[in-house]
């Protein structure tokens, strides 16, 4: 299975595997990784699972839809040139070994 690193905002680094299909934010919560939120259970409507990306195989990524793209707008947490919202990356093999950080504030 994929694995995925989240850094976390006290410095820690966890890595998990997910199933091929389902999102950074859904294997975060599964795994108890409590500083991602998705309230709105991954509709692209709260911006609590922000992370920003910063390693592995980035051109791996989906690209970013409108929505997306404007929930970016309204986090809690600057947005960086590295920053998607978690609940729309699903994992499949050829996301093995992203990383994502998670910011402070959600
Ligand atoms: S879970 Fe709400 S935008 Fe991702």
């Amino acid at each position: 299975m994929p694995r995925v690193t989240y850094r976390l905002p006290d410095g820690r680094d966890c890595e998990v595997e997910l199933s091929n299909g389902q999102s950074l934010m859904e294997g975060a919560i599964r795994n108890g990784i409590g500083a991602i939120l998705g309230e709105c259970g991954g509709s692209a409507m709260c911006a609590t699972c922000h992370v920003y990306i910063e390693g592995g195989p980035v051109g791996a990524l989906p690209s970013m839809c409108d929505d997306e793209d404007a929930m970016l707008e309204e986090a809690a947490a600057e947005r960086l040139g590295n920053s998607r919202l978690s609940c729309q990356i699903r994992m499949n093999a050829a996301l093995d070994g992203i990383v994502v950080r998670v910011p402070e504030e959600m």
